[in-house]
């Protein structure tokens, strides 16, 4: 939550206008970005640490670019080479980061709640990178400014999240902002990677490519995601994609100018045809990248104001 926290851990609890004024200011940096100047004073002296606990391409890098576009000083603590692997606990290495005076943290972790955990002892503001099964406030953040920038609005959209729902960070925070904002969200994929209370979340769910992506303005795919399935959740890459990957005859049941993201990494063939996800006029894919940047940008400006130091 962001206010009156010091941290962005989740999008659930977060209030519409806070979450809003959020995607305003990443516009500006938006902007900003592609004037291709900057801003270093205003994280001038200021560290930021990227704490990594899993992998990540686009996460990490556009965490640094923001925090070097600002000024702070951002160092990338590979975990592979840290103490974490000689056995140090997630509190050690608060312990540590503590007494560098690291004033940005942002966590990404294999376990649901870590981040939240670290947060309440660091005296760095935390940021969620993603977090197990749970949220990833920044990726949703970043797609609903996508979404807002290509259509004007949230409000009264249609929105087909597809695929490994089960195991999505980036299915359950869009979830949440997405409904906050007002837009309608469908759920779609087979019975095995839908939550079984996704309905108590005041989404609609369908098993059925064709019903779920009927009037969608946005189709949203997801990785499949072979690294949290305990058994076998799907027959075979194959099967999967005739059934649940989205291609251009897939893409049809949705209305005739919906538009395609993928949060990536894409497993092109599995959940999403290269075709489609290529598209120069229907896929929003590269889009979301350039606006992950502007948006961590915000999130980044908004918390070291509320963090700021008395020194
Ligand atoms: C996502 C993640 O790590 O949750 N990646 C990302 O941050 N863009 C999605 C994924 O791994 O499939």
């Amino acid at each position: 939550m962001l206010t009156p926290n010091r941290h962005l851990l989740q999008i659930e609890g977060m209030h519409p206008p806070e979450i809003s004024a959020l995607l305003d200011l990443a516009e500006s940096y938006v902007l900003l970005n592609r004037s291709g100047t900057t801003q270093r004073d205003l994280l001038r002296g200021r560290t930021l640490i990227n704490l990594f606990f899993e992998d990540s391409t686009r996460t990490r890098t556009s965490f640094e670019i923001a925090g070097k576009r600002l000024g702070a000083d951002v160092v990338n603590m590979s975990v592979a080479n840290s103490s974490v692997n000689k056995g140090e606990t997630l509190l050690d290495t608060a312990a540590t980061l503590n007494a560098m005076n690291c004033d940005l943290l942002v966590v990404r972790h294999g376990q649901s709640g870590a981040p939240a955990l670290l947060a309440q002892k660091v005296e760095a503001s935390v940021i969620n990178a993603g977090d197990g099964t749970h949220e990833h406030p920044t990726q949703a953040l970043l797609d609903a400014l996508t979404i807002r920038r290509r259509r004007g609005r949230l409000e009264g959209l249609v929105v087909a999240i597809c695929g490994d729902v089960l195991h999505s960070r980036v299915a359950r925070s869009n979830i949440h902002l997405l409904l906050a904002l007002g837009s309608r969200v469908h759920i779609v994929g087979p019975v095995t990677l839908i939550p079984t209370d996704a309905a108590r979340l005041g989404v609609t769910v369908f098993h059925d490519m064709k019903a779920g992506l009927a009037g969608a303005d946005i189709v949203m795919m997801l990785r499949l995601q072979k690294e949290r399935m305990t058994g076998g959740l799907v027959p075979s890459a194959r099967e999967f994609f005739r059934f649940w990957g989205l291609d251009a005859e897939k893409l049809a049941f949705a209305k005739p100018d919906a538009l395609v993201m993928h949060p990536g990494p894409m497993n092109r063939g599995v959940e999403i045809a290269s075709d489609v996800a290529d598209d120069p006029i229907r896929s929003l894919i590269k889009e979301q990248v350039e606006m992950g940047v502007a948006v961590r940008m915000a999130v980044l400006d908004v918390l070291s104001r509320r963090a700021k130091r008395n020194d």
